[in-house]
């Protein structure tokens, strides 16, 4: 099987990842409350995770660094614990549903339009705003066409207005480095499965200093044990309950596999396959891609449709006679599927990861060619 769904999930995880879990499994209890060997292995653990990924994304204390089981959760956290039912929120066309839900739930939002190309107009934003805005909530890189955001530019906006900056770095995170301090983002919500190349239900949230979120949900900490309420201190009070400590284990052997590696080396070679890729699709006849490829600083994400064939058709077709997987249909992006008029035969996503190879491009661009023949 080649695999070509890197954004949905990285399937082939470092040696050291699979080591790191198998090891935790076997050696860790008590997911870190307790003052047995155990329990210490697993909070040591914990807290080095909080420590590399702070480091990571330029959050300046490990304790705002929540863990959750995946960006979904950590939206969920930061949506409902920000903001009032009076506040409203402006966000964008381009974001996946774990953003959309959240805010239509929340009821008081505004989005930026897309064009017909995906591209985002950021005279926009400004036209959104009300007296009771209170941030933008928007993703980094679109998980359908692979674009990013201009985050700079969100931010000054958000600086100039007063709002709050809540960014979903889901298809960015590990791979394209992010400064939360250096852009001004207040909270940070990531998934530890994709370019982090860690175990499935991991994730988390990191929140900048002076920002303070509700509990999205509450109950044991293993600490403070008589207080009725929440403690108030960060991490706790974000991290009810048990936590996934056997894949945070995971976790941190990844962060140690990207900083061996270098993210810069990572992100340079999955673009590379990603260039090869389009270079070599847009001259067969019959394909259209979609997203802007005029800049090679975008997610490795090449997202198509083959005449008028469904997507589903010709992902199916890919895997059973190819051995390509591929993610077709509407990849949880209702309002970009929209504004690029492929909600009714959604589209074709490839997107390459650390593991994938030239051969993986070269048998992909054949298989399409094969489909597109008249
Ligand atoms: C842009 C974006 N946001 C959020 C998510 C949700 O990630 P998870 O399923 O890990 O919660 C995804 C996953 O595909 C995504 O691509």
């Amino acid at each position: 099987m080649i695999y070509l769904d890197n954004a949905a999930t990285t399937r082939t995880k470092p040696q050291a990842v699979i080591d790191a879990v198998v090891q935790a499994m076997q050696t860790m209890g008590n997911s870190g409350r307790g003052a047995h060997d155990d329990a210490l292995s697993a909070s040591r653990i914990i807290y080095d995770t909080r420590v590399k990924l702070a480091a990571l994304f330029g959050c300046d204390a490990p304790e705002r660094v929540i863990f959750t089981s995946n960006s979904t959760e950590a939206l969920n956290i930061a949506i409902s614990g920000l903001f009032s039912p009076e506040d409203h929120v402006i966000s964008t066309d381009c974001e996946h549903n774990s953003v959309l839900r959240p805010l239509y739930r929340h009821g008081n939002v505004s989005f930026v339009p897309a064009d017909a190309q995906g591209q985002l107009d950021y005279s926009e934003f400004g036209k959104l705003l009300r007296p009771n805005t209170q941030a933008v909530v928007c993703t980094h890189a679109s998980n359908l066409t692979g674009d990013l955001l201009d985050l700079e530019r969100i931010s000054a906006f958000c600086r100039e207005n007063g709002l709050l900056f809540v960014v979903d770095a889901s298809q960015t995170a590990g791979v394209i480095p992010i400064d939360m301090t250096q852009l001004g983002i207040d909270v940070l919500c990531f998934t530890g499965h994709k370019s982090l190349m860690g175990p499935q239900g991991t994730g988390g949230l990191c929140i900048a200093k002076g920002v303070e979120l509700r509990p999205f949900k509450v109950g044991g900490t293993g600490v403070q044990t008589y207080a009725q309420e929440q403690p108030a201190e960060y991490p706790t009070r974000l991290e009810a309950g048990t936590l996934n400590s056997h894949g945070i284990a995971g976790l941190n052997a990844a962060l140690n596999y990207i900083n061996a590696i270098g993210m810069d080396t990572i992100r340079q070679k999955e673009i590379a396959l990603a260039k090869r890729f389009y270079e070599l699709v847009t001259g067969i006849d019959g394909v259209t891609v979609y997203g802007d490829f005029s800049s090679w600083d975008r997610a490795a994400i090449v997202t198509l449709n083959i005449r008028d064939l469904d997507s589903a058709q010709v992902s199916d077709y890919l895997s059973e006679y190819f051995g390509i997987a591929t993610r077709p249909g509407g990849h949880c992006a209702p309002r970009l599927h929209q504004a690029l008029g492929t909600v009714e035969r959604g589209a074709v996503r490839f997107s390459f990861g650390w593991h994938n190879t030239e051969y993986d491009v070269d048998m992909a661009v054949r298989a399409i060619a094969e489909v597109a023949r008249p």
